[in-house]
């Protein structure tokens, strides 16, 4: 089993770094694969709407967007980190996640997910907030922990000192692994997820 850990800050070793990298020990303690993955920080383009997409099964830019969308389809799990950024995740990781879940949304339905916020002082639930409805429009099981996904921090040695955010991240990562064995364990035994309806009544119908 593996699960791909996104780091949605412009920083690749910054505090939300730090938080993932807690997330996976705990992980990887249960012999769950990972993969931490930093979206870079080079211009992103944004989700244009040409919906492209549903024609082809993959965004018109090609960049980091559909590499991940790419490995998602093999991965059974995700965490989603970002910095606060005037009390809402980054723009770089929201634009990140427009074209991934449009674009790919297949390849996250029914896979365990989490998120995870840094900041400094403020804005982390209702960040955590914004992060969380990507994995509840795709039928995602939300991983929950001890607290609320965040971790207080402006450089990484202040995450460090942070305890009971990095006892919160331990806790998803634990939480994770038990989730993704019992989803494993139930598809073995023959239980498989529902195959969900799909109508799109644009609110005229
Ligand atoms: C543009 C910008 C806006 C920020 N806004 C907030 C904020 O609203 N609340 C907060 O507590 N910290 C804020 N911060 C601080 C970061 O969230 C915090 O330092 C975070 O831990 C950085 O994570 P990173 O090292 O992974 O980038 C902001 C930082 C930047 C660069």
């Amino acid at each position: 089993m593996r699960v791909l850990l996104v780091n949605g800050s412009s920083r690749k070793k910054g505090c939300t770094s730090t938080a993932l990298y807690e997330v996976e020990r705990a992980l990887q303690e249960e012999e769950i694969e990972t993969e931490q993955l930093f979206i870079g920080n080079e211009v992103l383009p944004d989700c244009i709407a040409c919906r492209k997409c549903k024609e082809t099964g993959s965004c018109i830019f090609h960049d980091v967007v559909n590499a991940f969308v790419e490995k998602a389809k093999s991965a059974d799990g995700f965490v989603f980190g970002s910095p606060v950024y005037f009390a809402h995740p980054s723009g770089r990781l929201l634009t990140f996640m427009d074209r991934a879940f449009y674009s790919g949304g297949g390849a996250f339905a029914f896979k365990p997910a989490a998120a995870v916020l840094s900041a400094r002082r403020a804005g982390t639930t209702a960040s955590f907030d914004v992060i969380n409805k990507y994995f509840t429009i795709c039928s995602m099981p939300v991983v929950s922990s001890t607290y609320w996904n965040h971790v207080y921090g402006q450089q990484p040695q202040e995450v460090q000192m942070d305890k009971e955010g990095l006892m919160t991240m331990y806790n998803i990562g634990k939480n994770m692994a038990w989730m993704l064995k019992c989803i494993d364990l139930g598809k073995r035994h023959g239980l498989h997820h529902p195959e969900n309806q799909k109508i799109l009544t644009n609110f005229m119908r």
